[in-house]
């Protein structure tokens, strides 16, 4: 038997109980591993202020049981339950601030591609999980590339869901990017039109044409991307601080030509692009509005600033 992966957390849940790590193994039939039949989520826990609180666990467990209706999994919890598992898997292995991994696979009882014989299994892990980009990306940003992958065309793979298949794609472009010494990848849309990053929504700060004003741009949802939870909280946080958001089908040109340029995501939080295929962002730092968002966002995550959206639940 194979040393599983080196130990994150002590308790996994597992259809309802809490089990070790050791024993958090799945078997070589199950239907997930030849056919990447999973859907799942990416959620934060933080510390704030000294209590830990989980961003946005409503949204994250309405996106996930969206997801599994989307494949036909029928997830046999109420959402209250999964909730309270999530709330519970953070207690119980004594994290004050995590990433939290809910997982729902098609497991044994398939051998062919039919998933509807297979059984489901509901699983919850976490970990302790810091900056996604690198340490000093938050304030440096990241240098980044084009994919020669185009995302998935719509009605191919289901884009609103965040399936375990998808990730497929995701990977070609990380590879690519990874390969030819860059941190992350944008993908275009098989149209030539910009999508997202490989695991993060892209937001771009620029001059709308024949204005001055700083105006900030991201592809509209119909842009084979995920429905991202933090893009829609840097929507409202850029709102807040009076600035419009403009869902916009954008060229890849502008990527070259733009002010400000960042990623958002569960795991990269709001991290800056410094440059595009070598070319510099703007002046190739992180740039004021970037700064601004990061500090609205991060203030809430931290209790310096009020959560006024409620977007955080206390664990206990
Ligand atoms: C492909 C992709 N796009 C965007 C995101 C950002 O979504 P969220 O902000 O909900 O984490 C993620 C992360 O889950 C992702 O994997």
């Amino acid at each position: 038997m194979l040393k599983p992966q080196k130990r994150l957390c002590d308790k996994i849940w597992v259809d309802g109980e809490l089990i070790d790590w050791d024993d958090a193994n799945v078997h070589m039939s199950s239907h997930v591993l030849h056919y990447g039949s999973s859907v799942f989520e990416g959620i934060r826990a933080y510390n704030v202020g000294g209590t830990t609180k989980v961003f946005h666990l409503d949204a994250h467990v309405d996106r996930l049981y969206d997801s599994a209706k989307i494949y036909r999994m029928e997830i046999p919890y109420t959402k209250d339950q999964f909730k309270d598992a999530i709330m519970n898997c953070i207690k119980v292995n004594k994290f004050e601030a995590c990433y939290i991994r809910p997982i729902v696979f098609r497991n044994v009882g398939a051998m062919g591609v039919n998933p509807f014989p297979a059984s489901i299994c509901c699983a919850i892990l976490t970990w302790i999980w810091g900056a996604y980009l690198g340490k000093e990306a938050v304030e440096e940003g990241v240098d980044i590339c084009v994919a020669t992958w185009s995302r998935m065309h719509a009605n191919t793979h289901a884009g609103i869901a965040k399936a375990g298949g998808n990730y497929l794609n995701s990977q070609l472009m990380k590879m690519e990017a990874i390969t030819n010494g860059y941190v992350e990848a944008i993908a275009l849309q098989t149209n030539g039109y910009i999508a997202e990053g490989s695991g993060e929504n892209l937001f771009m700060v620029g001059k709308r044409w024949g204005t001055k004003h700083p105006t900030i741009f991201t592809p509209p949802l119909s842009a084979s991307i995920l429905s991202g939870i933090t893009r829609a909280s840097v929507i409202q946080l850029a709102s807040d601080i009076g600035m419009e958001v403009v869902e916009q089908t954008l060229p890849r040109e502008a990527l070259y030509v733009c002010d400000e340029l960042f990623f958002t995501g569960t795991a990269a939080e709001i991290t800056p692009i410094k440059s595009v295929d070598r070319i510099p962002v703007g002046p190739g730092k992180r740039g004021p509005i970037t700064k601004r968002l990061q500090e609205e966002l991060f203030g809430i995550l931290k209790g310096e600033k009020p959560d006024v959206h409620h977007w955080l639940t206390p664990v206990n």
